[in-house]
């Protein structure tokens, strides 16, 4: 499905809603250039997780931890040369865990990427510096968010 964020606040909404939806075990990628809003849309989601702590990129930590109505993982694996150095950092524990994955950059890690796993790319219109979220997804998770973003 694909989804307009015109500003920061449809942004907002449309994370919340996700983060509300989410169950344990469920991994998200997100996708989309530098700025293009995948650790801007990872704040508001984790505001949907009842985090209360501020979400900041976990780009030179590659992972990053809290604790809300599930545990987050937020991860980026930009700055990854090989899906080893994930494998290294704990990744299977992560990805196993009855948390929530985000995964900046997911598809340099393909290999490591469930099927499960809900896709989301954000795109940037440079006219107007709109956004649109393209989100797909295959299991039962990607079905409840899809129906609670048509609301
Ligand atoms: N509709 C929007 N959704 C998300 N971010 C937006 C939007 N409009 C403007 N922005 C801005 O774009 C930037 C996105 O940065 P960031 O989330 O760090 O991107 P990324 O993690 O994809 O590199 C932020 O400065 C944010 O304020
Ligand atoms: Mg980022």
């Amino acid at each position: 499905m694909i989804i307009k964020a015109s500003n920061l606040q449809d942004t907002d909404k449309i994370g919340k809603i996700i983060g509300e939806s989410l169950k344990g075990g469920t991994v998200i990628c997100l996708e989309g250039e530098l700025g293009a809003g995948k650790t801007t849309l990872t704040q508001s989601i984790a505001k949907g997780l009842e985090i209360h702590d501020y979400v900041t990129s976990p780009t030179f930590t590659i992972i990053k931890e809290y604790n809300g109505r599930l545990n987050l993982y937020h991860m980026d694996a930009y700055r990854l040369d090989s899906e080893d150095e994930m494998y290294d950092l704990g990744y299977d524990e992560y990805i196993k865990s009855d948390g929530v994955c985000i995964i900046e950059w997911a598809s340099k890690i393909k290999g490591l990427i469930p099927k499960s796993a809900i896709n989301i790319t954000i795109n940037i219109n440079y006219e107007n510096n709109d956004r649109e979220l393209d989100i797909n997804g295959e299991g039962e998770q990607f079905n409840i968010i899809k129906e609670k973003l048509q609301e």
